[in-house]
């Protein structure tokens, strides 16, 4: 098929590269020069596993190309998606639906052709009847609207592209229905993937619901951890133990700093403040606790390292191990390693910050802070090492713990991610201190 991808950012640009991947002609239209020209050089304008080797693969040949040109697009392709952004609007009531109001607004006039608009981008109840409206009444006749969320998870946006555990698609007619077949039929072809056909506002719903779920369950077991904190339990094994119940399960249950990043905030943020509005005041109180422990987690972590300073933070030399807000992408917005990082600094801390893929990102978001160009000159001096993004680099390196012992002033790793494997640390020399558990001390 002829697809396009509209907005080719964190979900955009994996998601094209996947659509040629899957055999498909593919043009990408970004409205952002520099990123364009990143992606038309055949690279990822961002570190996402996977995305650089799709691209190299696939722009030399002209399977995938990019453009801003979208009277081009919208005579050529079949098929278009839209992936730009809805980001929180600033007073954090909703979404700012501006990038799929003008994207959908500015395509609809263009389309002369029966053809079928995808719509990727997260929503909250309602925008897609307002969408409905613009192509009515703005496009040519053979025009369909389906609404089709993306569970990816980013640091696998490709992977999960590829080999999603479900696709949903909220549409209203037969036609929509095969688009949606025909543009995944080499993944629905391989089986075990469940196509879940619904309307177009349970598609919007189960976006949501799915998110604050996730959520909701990070936001648990971070209270099951302050719980633990006061009590002297230990939130890892009480995680591991509940999590054997195949009703609650392990994944998403290791205790934190919290959720971040561009999705998991503002969804929950935006699903809070509709619910509300809507009336369903039940789910409103339920999404604002997740958000209360989610904020408060930052405390519990500042508090750690003071802890294992064992005094205030101002003037300490700190190491911040990680940048970005989870392993395996680049992306900083709503990191809290790096809120972290601010926090310590703000509060007169000497924190040098590296990460192995976001320093870059970082720099660009948060000139002031002070970032080190590799891990060694990061830890050179510390007296507290805060590893805040679970880089296996930094989380399943068996050598760091020694080589890390020979550069800080005082071996206290305070892991905030709850990630490393202490016993490795103990045996060389190291505290381990991590959220919801009691101190660990090597042995004298
Ligand atoms: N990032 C994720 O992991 C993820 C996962 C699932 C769903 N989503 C949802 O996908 C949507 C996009 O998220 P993102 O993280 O990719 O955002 P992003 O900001 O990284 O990307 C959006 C891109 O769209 C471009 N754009 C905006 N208007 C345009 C237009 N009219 N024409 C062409 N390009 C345009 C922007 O320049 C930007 O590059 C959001 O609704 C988000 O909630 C994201």
């Amino acid at each position: 098929m002829r697809v396009s991808v509209i907005g080719c950012g964190h979900l955009g640009a994996p998601h094209a590269a996947a659509m040629a991947e899957l055999g498909h002609e593919v043009i990408g239209v970004e409205l952002n020069p520099d990123t364009r020209r990143i992606l038309e050089s055949g690279r990822g304008p961002f570190y996402e596993e996977g995305l650089d080797d799709l691209l190299a693969k696939h722009v030399p040949t002209g399977r995938l190309r990019f453009t801003d040109d979208l009277a081009e697009v919208a005579e050529w392709a079949d098929l278009h998606f839209i992936a730009v952004g809805t980001p929180l609007r600033e007073d954090g009531r909703g979404y700012d639906v501006d990038q799929v109001v003008g994207a959908v607004g500015s395509l609809a006039p263009l389309l002369r052709r029966p053809c079928t608009i995808i719509g990727k981008s997260t929503v909250t109840v309602g925008t897609v009847a307002r969408l409905q409206e613009i192509v009515t009444s703005e496009a040519a006749g053979g025009v369909d609207l389906v609404w089709n969320p993306e569970f990816l998870r980013e640091g696998h946006a490709v992977e999960d592209t590829l080999f999603p555990d479900r696709i949903v698609a909220g549409l209203t007619s037969n036609e929509a229905r095969k688009a949606v077949e025909e543009v995944y039929a080499p993944i629905l072809a391989r089986g075990g993937v469940e196509l879940i056909v619904t309307d177009p506002q349970t598609a919007e719903v189960l976006k949501s619901a799915a998110n604050a779920f996730l959520s909701t369950k990070i936001s648990f077991i971070n209270a099951m951890a302050e719980v633990c904190e006061i009590s002297g339990a230990d939130v890892n094994t009480v995680a591991y133990g509940i999590g054997i119940d195949k009703r609650i399960g392990h994944a998403g249950m290791r205790p934190g700093i919290g959720y971040g990043g561009g999705c998991l905030p503002k969804d929950v943020a935006a699903f809070t403040h509709r619910v509300g509005e809507m009336g369903a005041v039940h789910a409103a109180g339920l999404l604002q606790a997740v958000e209360a422990v989610n904020d408060s987690r930052m405390d519990a972590a500042e508090s750690l390292v003071e802890q294992a300073l064992g005094g205030p933070v101002a003037g300490a030399a700190i190491a911040v191990l990680g940048a970005s807000f989870k392993a395996g992408t680049s992306d900083v917005r709503n990191s809290p390693a790096l809120r972290l990082a601010g926090r310590l600094h703000a509060a007169g801390a000497r924190a040098v910050i590296y990460d192995p893929e976001s320093n870059d990102a970082a720099r660009r978001l948060r000139p002031d802070y002070t970032y080190a160009d590799d891990a060694t000159s990061a830890l050179d001096g510390a007296e507290v090492v805060v590893l805040a993004t679970e880089w296996p680099a930094f989380s399943k390196n068996a050598k760091l713990p020694a080589a890390a012992a020979d550069v800080v002033r005082r071996r206290v790793l305070v892991d905030v991610r709850n990630a490393v494997d202490s016993d490795a640390w103990l045996a060389a020399g190291w505290e381990v201190w991590q959220l919801g558990r009691p101190v660990q001390r090597p042995r004298a």
